[in-house]
């Protein structure tokens, strides 16, 4: 049964670890995830963006294959299926259609109209028992075609979105979806600092996990990150090992054009890439 976010979120504040988001993208996205968190006992959010929402054929199928892919695989850890990026209407259809948590991402709006809009949806969720992501501070890059530039949020209005009794909060602090630039000028600590200071236990979340170094997740997990999103990372995984099969012509050889045979490889390179990032987040055996 798919889970709220918020236990896992609480426990992951206490223990000093975070959990992952992985984007999934198909069924074997998904199956790739689920496996891993299973194998590796380590809770796991699958976030879904719009975008992804639509290539699946919309929420409500989401939630069947997920919903059965736990009971099929026996599936026993700690899921969340969680809305990424959300707008207002797009939060209102996965709660509908049987997520267990959405964000609601309204950085790009007034702070009035963010903390208004947050508010109505905190509410919903609330009576639901689903989690809530809100954002201060638009995170930079590119995201089913919205750009940020990478802004670092005000600590004052991450204090004002937190105290609508949000689950978790995503504050913008350099952090970019995507690969980042050779002149990338890093996570802002200092704004991370602030925000926590501010926040206290609120658990934070990571955008744009892919590509940061090591030294960087685990500082900002020491500074209250319970939440790291990953997204760009697994297709890249995906893409590489598809491409040494199909370079390697092994789709003319005998059946290797057999989708089962065919997806293979990309489908292992997510299992590989998101093991690695439980690892380092620190979740593993802790469902
Ligand atoms: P990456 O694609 O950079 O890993 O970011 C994922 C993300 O933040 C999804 O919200």
């Amino acid at each position: 049964m798919l889970v709220s976010a918020k236990e896992m979120l609480t426990k992951a504040v206490a223990g000093k670890y975070a959990v992952g988001q992985f984007n999934i993208n198909n069924l074997e996205w998904t199956k790739a995830v689920l496996l891993t968190a299973q194998e590796n006992q380590s809770p796991v959010i699958l976030g879904v963006s719009e975008g992804a929402g639509k290539y699946m054929c919309g929420y409500k199928t989401i939630v069947g294959m997920v919903n059965g892919m736990l009971e099929e695989l026996g599936i026993t850890v700690p899921v969340a299926l969680h809305l990424d990026h959300g707008s207002y209407e797009g939060a209102k259809a996965c709660i509908a259609a049987g997520f267990s948590s959405v964000m609601f991402d309204g950085s790009h709006y007034p702070i009035e109209e963010n903390i208004a809009k947050t508010k109505e949806l905190v509410a919903i969720c609330e009576e639901k028992g689903l989690s809530i992501e809100a954002e201060v501070g638009s995170i930079g890059g590119e995201e089913d075609g919205v750009v940020g530039a990478g802004e670092c949020a005000d600590p004052k209005e991450c204090k004002m979105i937190a105290d609508l009794g949000v689950t978790m909060l995503a504050a913008g602090i350099g952090n970019i979806h995507g690969k980042y630039p050779a002149n990338w000028a890093g996570l802002s600590f200092e704004t991370l600092d602030a925000v926590q200071a501010l926040t206290g236990d609120m658990p934070l979340v990571l955008h744009g996990g892919t590509g940061i170094p090591e030294e960087m997740i685990k500082k900002a997990i020491s500074l209250g990150v319970a939440k790291i999103n990953v997204n760009t990372e697994c297709q890249l995984s995906f893409a590489a090992a598809t491409r040494k099969y199909i370079e390697a012509g092994k789709d003319e050889q005998g059946k290797g054009f057999d989708p089962r045979k065919l997806l293979a490889p990309g489908f292992e390179a997510i299992k590989a890439t998101v093991k690695e990032k439980m690892e380092l987040f620190g979740s593993v055996n802790k469902a």
